[in-house]
C-alpha cells in the first residue's frame, strides 16, 4: 500500500487550486463583488446563496451550510475519494503527488485500535489476580457483570509490563506511544503511563478503545490519569459510556451527563443505562451536538458544591445556541457532598431518577440566575438584567424558543416583553466608564460570558487571516479551559508551523473533525479586512490579552475555591496574592 500523500504537500495544492475554476467548471458562477455565487447545488432553492470566495480558496453555503475547499467540492460533487481528488487537482496543475513512505507504520489507525483492545484485555485478564482490585471494586459496589461490560481492569505495579508485552520492536513502540500507553524518557528509554490503577477503557461510539483512565486505589496522586489527547483520543469530543448506553438501550429517549467515570459505572450498576460521563472536562459543543443526536433530553446532574454550579452554568452556556422547540435540557443539583456514585448508592435508582425528574429547566435555570441580585426597581439594575441577558439571549437561535424565553424572562422580572427587548438591544451599555471604576467588572463579564465568543472572534480572524498569527504567544491558551480554547491554540500552532498555509488550508486540515463544521461557517464570516486601519494581527493579540484575563481569573476562582475547602499551600497562598 502506498504512503501517506505528506500534509505540506495539501496544503500547497489548496492553496495554488483556483477554487472558482473546478466549482465553475461544473457549476456556472456568476461574478458578485470580489466573489462567486451559483444557486447551491447541494440543495434546491431558488436564488443563490452558494458563495465562492477565490481569495480564501473556498466555498460556503448560506442556505444549507455546505462549504469546503477545492478538495472538498470533488469529493462532494463529483463523489470522488479524498486521494482521487488530490490527484485531480494535482493533475490540473501539472504535479505528481508525492508520498511518504516513512510516517505510514504508526499512523495506521486500525492497528492502533486494535493495540488498545489488547492492551484492554490483557488488563481485564489482570483483575481476577489481584485481590486488592477486587477488593476495591467490591466496597464501591460494583459487581462483576457491570465491570465486565465496562471491560475494568487492572494495571498492575511496574514501569515495564505494558512496554515489555506489547513493544517488542521499534515500530510497536512508536504505536504505544502514539497511543500514549508508554511515555519516552529524555533519554531515549521508555516506560509504562498506567501502574497500579483500576483501568477504565474509553470507547467511542462504536466500541474502540480509543484510550483510558486509570484509578489509584488508595490515596495516591493524581486519584485519576487518562490517556493524553492523541490521533484516536479527543477528550473534548469523548463521553464515557455512550457505547455501552447504546449496547443497553434499545431506544434512547433520555441521556444523563455526570461528571466522572464512577457515577457512570455506578449508575450502570444500579440499572441506570442512560449515564454518560465528561471526564471531567467542561461540556464542549461536540459533547451536545452527539447528545442530541441521539435523543432530545440531556439532564446534566452535578455536584451541589460551588464547582458544580459553575460546570452548570458553562453548559448551560454551550448548550444555547442548540436549544430549540423539542429539546429539554435540565440541571440536577444533587445535596451537598454527593455525586451520583455515592447518591446512587445510598438512595438507590428510583430516587435518583426522581432527582433528574425534578431538574430545572434550562429557561427556568437561565432567569434565576439573570434574575438573582438585580435591583429591578433602579435603572441600574435594569440595566444589568439587559447586559447579562443580552449575550446569552443572543446565542439561542430565532424561532419559537427564543420568544418563549424572552416572554418568560419579561414576566420573571415584572417588564412587558416589549420593554425587555428593548433594553436587550445593543448598545446600552457603558462597559468602558464602569470598567474604569471597577477594574474586575471587566474580567468577571468576560469570565462569565466573553470567553467563548472572544476565542471565537480570534478563531474568525485567525482563519481568514493565517499570517497574522505567525507572531502570537499562545502560551496562555495551553491553560485555559474553555470550549474552544483548545481549537485555537491548534490553529495557531498550524499557522506557526505552516507559515504559508491559506484559509481554505486550515480547513482542510479541519475537514475530519466536528470542529470543520463549525470553522467554515468563522472562515465565511466578513471581517473588514479592505479598511485600511484593520489589522488582523493587533486584534489577534488584543484577543489572547483578553484571554489571558480569563485565564486569571479562573485561577483566581480556582484558589479561592481551595482556600474555602482548606486545602490551599503556602505557594499556592502566596500565588493568590500575587494574583489580587
Ligand atoms: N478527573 C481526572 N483527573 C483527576 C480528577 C478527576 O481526569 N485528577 C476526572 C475523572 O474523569 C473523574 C472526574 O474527573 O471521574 C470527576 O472527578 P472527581 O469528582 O474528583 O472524582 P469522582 O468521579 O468522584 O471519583 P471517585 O468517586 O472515584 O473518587
Ligand atoms: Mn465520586
Amino acid at each position: 500500500m502506498a504512503g501517506r500523500i505528506p500534509q505540506a504537500f495539501i496544503d500547497d495544492l489548496i492553496a495554488r487550486a483556483d477554487v472558482v475554476e473546478v466549482v465553475g467548471r461544473r457549476v456556472p458562477l456568476k461574478k458578485a463583488g470580489r466573489e462567486f455565487k451559483a444557486c447551491c447545488p447541494f440543495h434546491d432553492e431558488k436564488t443563490p446563496s452558494f458563495t465562492v470566495s477565490p481569495t480564501k480558496g473556498f466555498y460556503h453555503c448560506f442556505g444549507c451550510g455546505a462549504h469546503g475547499t477545492a478538495i472538498t467540492f470533488l469529493m462532494e460533487y463529483d463523489h470522488m475519494s479524498f486521494v482521487d481528488a488530490v490527484e485531480t487537482l494535482a493533475a490540473m496543475l501539472g504535479v505528481e503527488v508525492p508520498r511518504d513512505e516513512s510516517d505510514r507504520p504508526a499512523r495506521r489507525y486500525d492497528e492502533l485500535f486494535d493495540l488498545n483492545a489488547r492492551v484492554a484485555r490483557g488488563w481485564q485478564q489482570q483483575l481476577s489476580g489481584h485481590d486488592d482490585a477486587v477488593d476495591y471494586l467490591k466496597k464501591r459496589g460494583i459487581d462483576g457483570a457491570t465491570a465486565k461490560r465496562f471491560g475494568l481492569g487492572f494495571a498492575p505495579d511496574g514501569w515495564s509490563a505494558v512496554l515489555d508485552r506489547y513493544g517488542k520492536d521499534a515500530e510497536a513502540i512508536e504505536r504505544l506511544l502514539s497511543v500514549g500507553l508508554i511515555i519516552r524518557k529524555d533519554n531515549g528509554r521508555h516506560y509504562d503511563r498506567f501502574r497500579d490503577r483500576l483501568m477504565f477503557p474509553i470507547r467511542d461510539a462504536r466500541g474502540r478503545t480509543i484510550g483510558f483512565g486509570g484509578r489509584t486505589l488508595g490515596d495516591g496522586e493524581p486519584k485519576y490519569l487518562n490517556s493524553p489527547e492523541t490521533v484516536l483520543f479527543h477528550k473534548g469530543r469523548e463521553l464515557y459510556g455512550l457505547h455501552e448506553a447504546r449496547q443497553a438501550l434499545r431506544n434512547i429517549e433520555r441521556l444523563v451527563v455526570v461528571e466522572g467515570y464512577m457515577d457512570v459505572v455506578a449508575l450502570a450498576r444500579h440499572g441506570i443505562d442512560f449515564a454518560v460521563g465528561t471526564l471531567g472536562t467542561a461540556t464542549t459543543p461536540e459533547h451536545l451536538n452527539r447528545l442530541f443526536r441521539l435523543t432530545d433530553n440531556v439532564d446534566f446532574c452535578f455536584d451541589g458544591d460551588r464547582a458544580g454550579k459553575q460546570a452548570a452554568w458553562r453548559a448551560l452556556e454551550t448548550a444555547l445556541p442548540l436549544i430549540r422547540e423539542g429539546r429539554q435540557v435540565r440541571f440536577t443539583f444533587l445535596p451537598d457532598k454527593h455525586d451520583p456514585d455515592s447518591y446512587v448508592n445510598e438512595f438507590g435508582a428510583d430516587a435518583f431518577v426522581a432527582a433528574l425528574d425534578g431538574g430545572v429547566k434550562l429557561a427556568d435555570y437561565l432567569i434565576s440566575e439573570l434574575a438573582s441580585d438585580v435591583d429591578l426597581d433602579s435603572v441600574d439594575g435594569r440595566a444589568r438584567l439587559a447586559e447579562r441577558a443580552r449575550p446569552l439571549i443572543g446565542k439561542v437561535p430565532e424561532g419559537v424558543y427564543r420568544e418563549l424565553l424572552m416572554d418568560s424572562l419579561a414576566a420573571a422580572v415584572g417588564l412587558s416583553a416589549d420593554k425587555l427587548k428593548q433594553l436587550l438591544k445593543p448598545g446600552r451599555d457603558n462597559d468602558a466608564a464602569r470598567d474604569k471604576q471597577r477594574p474586575l467588572a471587566k474580567i468577571r463579564r468576560i469570565g462569565s460570558h466573553g470567553g467563548p465568543s472572544v476565542i471565537r472572534r480570534a478563531v474568525t480572524l485567525l482563519l481568514n487571516h493565517p499570517e497574522a498569527g505567525r507572531e502570537l504567544d499562545a502560551s496562555v491558551l495551553a491553560e485555559l479551559e474553555r470550549p474552544g480554547a483548545a481549537l485555537l491554540r491548534k490553529l495557531i500552532e498550524t499557522v506557526q508551523s505552516e507559515p504559508n498555509i491559506s484559509t481554505a488550508g486550515l480547513l482542510e486540515r479541519w475537514r475530519h473533525d466536528d470542529e470543520g463544521r463549525y470553522l467554515g461557517k468563522l472562515a465565511a464570516a466578513n471581517i473588514p479586512a479592505e479598511e485600511a486601519e484593520f489589522d488582523a494581527a493587533a486584534e489577534l493579540s488584543q484577543c489572547l490579552g483578553q484571554l489571558k484575563l480569563v485565564a486569571r481569573k479562573d485561577r483566581i476562582d480556582f484558589l479561592i475555591q481551595k482556600q474555602r475547602d482548606s486545602s490551599l499551600s503556602d505557594d499556592e497562598l502566596a500565588e493568590l496574592r500575587g494574583l489580587r
